[in-house]
Formats: C-alpha cells, structure tokens, sequence
C-alpha cells in the first residue's frame, strides 16, 4: 500500500468523529482508537455529532467537544449508540445555513473545520462513518487533512469492506423478532409483513429473512412482482400452512411502481425511505383476503448492545486505524478482508454502493430452499441463465 497523502509533522492530536445514522459499535471503535493512541502519546479530541461540535459551538453550552483520554472510554465497548452523538444533517461541504428569510441555504463550511483543526494542533482526523461520512472525509484528505476511515453501517452497503460493523447486531434483532413473530403469526392464521431498514441495499431483509425462516424477502435488488407474493402465501394455505411472513427492505420496490420514500431530500440530507411494508400488507389482504398486519423494525435495528461479532470487529477497526496513521498512511479505509484488516484508498469506496450481488450464493440458496423473492415465475433454465450458469 502506498503513502497517499505523506504526512510532514508526527503526530499528537488526532480528532474522532461519528456521523451518520448510529450503529453498535461505535463506542467500541472509539475506545480502540483512544487506547491505542494514549498509547503512543497521542491526544484524543472528540467531536460532538458528526463536525456540529465545531461548526455550531453555540449549540454547545458545555462545549462542541471533548477529551477522550482512558477514563472517557472506560466500559463503553459494549454499548449501543455513540458517546460523540452523531447526524446526518451536519456535511460540512454542504451545511444548510440558515437564511434572514427562513430558508436554507448549501453552503461549503469545509474550511472552517480545517481551520479549527489547525488552530487546534490537530494532526489528523478518524472518521466513523458510512457513505456520507467517507465521502465528507475523501474531501477533507483531498483538501490537506490526514484521514483514516472506519467504515460503520447496520445496512453492510459499503463497497470493498466484507462487513461493517452493526451489521452483525442488526440481522440479530431482526432474526429474534422474526422467531417471536412466527408463534403469533401463526396462532392467528395470518400474514405478517416486517419492514426492516437497510436503504437501497436489501442485505438486512436477506440475511435476517433467511435466518428467521421468512417465506418471502423482498429486497431493492429484485422488483418485486406482488402477485408472486401472493401465490406464494395461496400454495401455503392450499398446503395447510395457514401463515406467511414475509421480510420486506425498506428500498424494496414493486416491478410497476416506485420506492416507498418517507421524506424527500433536503440540503445536505439524504432521502428516507419507509412505508413499503403497509402497502404490500394491504395488496396481500386484497389478493389472498386473509388477515395481515405489518410490523416496521425500523430504528430499533440501530439499538441495543452489539454482538460479539461487532464488538471484535468494531475493536480490531479502531486499532488499525491508528495503525494506518503510524504508518504515514492518509485518504483510507480500513476494511474487513477476512481474516485480515486492511487499508483502501477512500477513492475507491466514496460514493460506491454495495448492494445484494444477482450471482450471490445466499439469493440463489433462497431460491433452492422455496423462499419466494417476489420474481415473477421463472423457467429454470430463465433462472439459471440470470444466475450465471
Ligand atoms: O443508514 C442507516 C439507516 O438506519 C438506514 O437503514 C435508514 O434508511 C436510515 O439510516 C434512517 O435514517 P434516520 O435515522 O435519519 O431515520
């Protein structure tokens, strides 16, 4: 791997930030990175929510940021959430200021944070993020800054890294709501819908539909043709299976209609998404005529404490971090290539979307085992030749 973005000066201070939606593991990745950089002698400054700390000092009455030494850091690796707080409204390329009118407008505040950090004596910055948070960061490092990256999403939709970490916690919690949901399913005879999150990538609905016994996924990957659905809860009942749950992606979309979006764009803030699973809910009551109730997941996916998986990842994250500054590195990510940690250039990742490959061995294990992906009825050799062989 080669120096990206040669550092001059060595290091004493580096800045953590945490920005996006939250995910288990961040305080786990944030405590690795303080031990390990207090291990070298190196300062810790944390930034509250995301770079608001330092673009809205006002909002801070106890102060935009904060020390991170040992003692900030104790006992926090098995915690959901961040001790930095986080948004996802705070991009500081295109921060929304506010108008004497009312509105809003996109305004480039990036070299107020490279100020700040250089009246600081920050020498280098690790961000924990997803795609907006790398993005921000590969504009930071292309503007002078040294940055390393730790890729953190529950929706796992960041290209070149096998997993982010929250990943693992989320399809856990769904898999066990799953588990309780098919005894009451199935007590009263009807079909269940579960939204679950994971943006325009469906790898949350497939991994935790697969493992909590789903009869039907649907994911942003495959537009679904509601009819198969339908059929697929009619050969149940016609087999004396008299319940069907079903595992739709938030960014799932039916073959003739649109996403379901909760709220549009606005500056500096993406999209959201939210609202499918009602709508197939209530196509399946129409088509089958059996009772249905839809259940949204949602947030409670990006709670609770991570798993195992999580925190072990979160933590070899944090510490190759620190590594990836010792050793001159700036402009990378670190990532998982099982069974090492590795580095990428930012370039290759911001912006890329990691989504449900068609060829992927888990749709095709679905398939083989009779979970209806909302296709419209294929011929095997129509499905064969879409999977690649
Ligand atoms: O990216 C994580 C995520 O939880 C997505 O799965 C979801 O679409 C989005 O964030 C929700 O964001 P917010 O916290 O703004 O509702």
């Amino acid at each position: 791997m080669s120096t990206i973005n040669p550092p001059t000066l060595p290091i004493r201070r580096i800045a953590i930030s945490t920005g996006g939606g939250d995910a288990p593991g961040l305080n786990a990745v944030i405590r690795s990175v303080v031990l390990a950089a207090t291990r070298l002698g190196w300062e810790c400054i944390g930034i509250r929510d995301g770079y608001n700390g330092v673009l809205q000092p006002d909002q801070y009455p106890h102060g935009g940021t904060l020390v991170l030494d040992r003692e900030a850091v104790r006992g926090i690796a098995h915690l959901g959430g961040t001790i930095l707080g986080s948004t996802n409204k705070g991009n500081p390329f295109h921060y929304p200021v506010r108008q004497a009118d009312g509105s809003e407008r996109d305004t480039d505040r990036s070299d107020e944070l490279l100020d700040w950090f250089a009246r600081h004596g920050v020498d280098a910055l690790v961000s924990i993020g997803g795609d907006g948070s790398l993005t921000i960061a590969d504009g930071l490092q292309r503007k002078g800054l040294r940055v390393v990256c730790v890729p953190k999403t529950i929706d796992n939709d960041l290209d070149k890294t096998q997993n982010t970490f929250g990943f693992d916690t989320a399809v856990a919690f769904a898999t066990d709501c799953l588990d309780r949901l098919h005894s009451t399913a199935q007590s009263h005879h009807r079909v269940m819908v579960v939204e679950v999150m994971g943006r325009y990538a469906g790898w949350i609905a497939l991994h935790a539909g697969m493992a909590g016994g789903a009869h039907a996924i649907l994911i942003p990957e495959i537009p679904f043709d509601i009819e198969a659905v339908a059929a697929k809860v009619r050969t149940r009942e016609a087999a004396g299976r008299h319940y069907t749950l079903v595992v739709v992606a938030e960014g799932a979309q039916p073959q003739q209609g649109e996403r379901a979006v909760a709220q549009a764009a606005r500056i500096g803030q993406a999209e959201r998404l939210g609202g499918i699973g009602e709508q197939v809910a209530e196509q399946l009551a129409t088509l089958t005529g059996k009772d249905t109730r839809t259940v949204v997941l949602g947030h409670l996916l990006r709670g609770g404490s991570p798993t195992a998986f999580d925190r072990i990842t979160s933590l070899r994250f944090g510490s190759a971090a620190v590594r990836a500054l010792v050793q001159g590195l700036s402009g990378v990510m670190v990532s998982l290539a099982y069974p090492n940690v590795v580095y990428v250039p930012l370039g290759e990742v911001a912006g890329r979307m990691k989504t449900v490959p068609a060829d992927s061995d888990t749709l095709r294990t679905a398939r083989d085992i009779g979970i209806c992906l909302g296709e419209t009825a294929l011929s095997a050799a129509e499905r064969l030749s879409a999977a690649g062989g």
